[in-house]
């Protein structure tokens, strides 16, 4: 039976898109190479924080199923790839996963298909990796199948903003690539945005996430001098959002997490080094500064314990919050794991309380606190690093012995702020 679209690749991009796909009436198959995720998306649960097993259950009902059979992919008019793109350990992106789904896409290519990448990568890649894999059995882009790059934009745990209502930008590798592709996120994205080709695009998704991990290093290194200088980074920041214009607030934090900006402006520094051998130099040093912050704070827990005439050695240290972004329970690149080795390098006994994370393992001895206001209580120390919305951080700074926001939320004297 023909279908109108392959998902390959069921992560947290491929879901969602999935879900607005089959929302808009299309018939859509989820193909993924991980067995026991497909066996358990297929028996209705769901292992994306954005939906939930109801939203699964709905999907099935209208069509969507999953499979780890490839096959699937000749019976689509469509194929769009979201599987991941890791870094390598020397900075540049490993594309692994993009070439063999790309690959099992080639083994199943048929004229007139159109095949869209979405895979955060470097410039280039769908025109250099991914077209002559397609091309390999003889059918050319442009002319027998259409190929384009739309990046993937998703916010997980963003209430106001989905796949549906974030505009989707496409390029192709030809105009009439671009219009096949925008002909089809248009049967269920409110806005599509065309480019001029795929680098662009792949471009326009490295500049977005370069653009915020830049701004909030920016933010990070005042907050370091702003608190050396007593001033109130958080209040300045207040204070310079009342402009209407030309100023868009950043926070500073504990450190920079998640799949995207931490990891993708690496791809676009490694492409500019090794195509045109210098540094992307603003890049560099944002993750220079922003890799800084889980050290920074460890060090400003440490003078918090000392004024008040305790050793870091031996404190109990709580951290409320350990996944990357507030109420989700995504940990990759969580800063709270290099911030949870640093304390615990400096002698404290680390614990920590996350209702979005029921067993946490970042390579030191942790304790999982299940009660929150007894924890809180009997803690030397509670660092706030994610805000989930489960907490008071103001009343939890009021039972608190001493308690560190370095999320800039609570209002009392109760909490010092980062
Ligand atoms: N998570 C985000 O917030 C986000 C936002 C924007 C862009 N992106 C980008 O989207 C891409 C996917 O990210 P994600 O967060 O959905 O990853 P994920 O790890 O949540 O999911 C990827 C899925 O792809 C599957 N997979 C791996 N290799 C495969 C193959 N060869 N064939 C079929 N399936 C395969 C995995 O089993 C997994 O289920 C990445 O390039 C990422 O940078 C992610």
């Amino acid at each position: 039976m023909a279908v109108d679209i392959v998902i390959i690749g069921l992560g947290y991009v491929g879901l969602p898109l999935a879900r607005e796909a089959t929302l808009a009436g299309m018939s859509v198959v989820g193909f993924d190479v991980n067995k026991a995720m497909v066996e358990s998306l297929n028996a209705g649960r769901s292992h994306v924080d954005d939906l939930s097993d109801d939203d699964i259950a709905d999907m099935t009902r209208r069509g969507f199923t999953a499979t780890t059979d490839a096959s699937v992919i000749a019976t689509a008019d469509a194929a769009v790839i979201c599987v991941p793109t890791p870094l390598l350990k020397e900075g540049g992106p490993d594309l692994g996963a993009v070439q063999s789904a790309t690959e099992a896409v080639a083994r199943h290519l048929h004229p007139g298909m159109l095949v869209v990448l979405e895979s955060t990568t470097y410039p280039g890649t769908t025109d250099e990796l991914v077209r002559p894999i397609l091309e390999t059995g003889g059918l050319l882009a442009g002319k027998d199948f259409h190929l384009a790059f739309s990046p993937e934009r998703i916010d997980p745990g963003n209430k106001d903003f989905g796949p549906g209502n974030t505009p989707k930008v496409v390029g192709g590798h030809t105009p009439a690539c671009t219009e096949v592709a925008a002909a089809m996120y248009g049967r269920f994205v409110d806005t599509v945005v065309r480019t001029k080709g795929t680098r662009e695009a792949e471009t326009a998704k490295l500049l977005e996430n370069t653009y915020r991990h830049v701004n909030i290093a920016l933010v990070n290194e005042m907050a370091k001098f702003c608190h050396r200088l007593d001033i109130d980074l958080w209040d300045v920041i207040r204070a310079a959002s009342s402009k209407p214009f030309g100023f868009q607030a950043f926070y500073p934090g504990p450190g920079v997490g998640g799949h995207c900006i931490p990891i993708d402006p690496n791809y676009l520094s490694h492409n500019v080094r090794q195509r045109l051998g210098y540094p992307f130099r603003f890049v560099e040093l944002a993750e220079e500064i922003n890799a800084t912050m889980p050290a920074y704070v460890a060090r400003r827990a440490q003078n918090i314990l000392n004024d008040a005439g305790l050793a870091t050695s031996g404190a109990n240290v709580l951290l409320l919050g350990v996944t990357y972004k507030a109420n989700i329970a995504d940990e990759r690149e969580s800063p709270a794991v290099p911030l949870a080795r640093d304390l615990n390098g400096l002698g404290a006994k680390v614990s920590y309380h996350d209702p979005y994370v029921e067993e946490w393992h970042p390579d030191i001895d942790v304790v999982r606190a299940d009660d929150l206001e007894g924890a809180v209580a009997s803690a030397d120390l509670v660092i706030l690093v994610q805000n989930h919305r489960d907490y008071d951080a103001d009343r939890l700074a009021a039972t608190a012995k001493r308690f560190f926001d370095t999320r800039g939320v609570t209002r009392s004297d109760d909490a010092q702020r980062l």
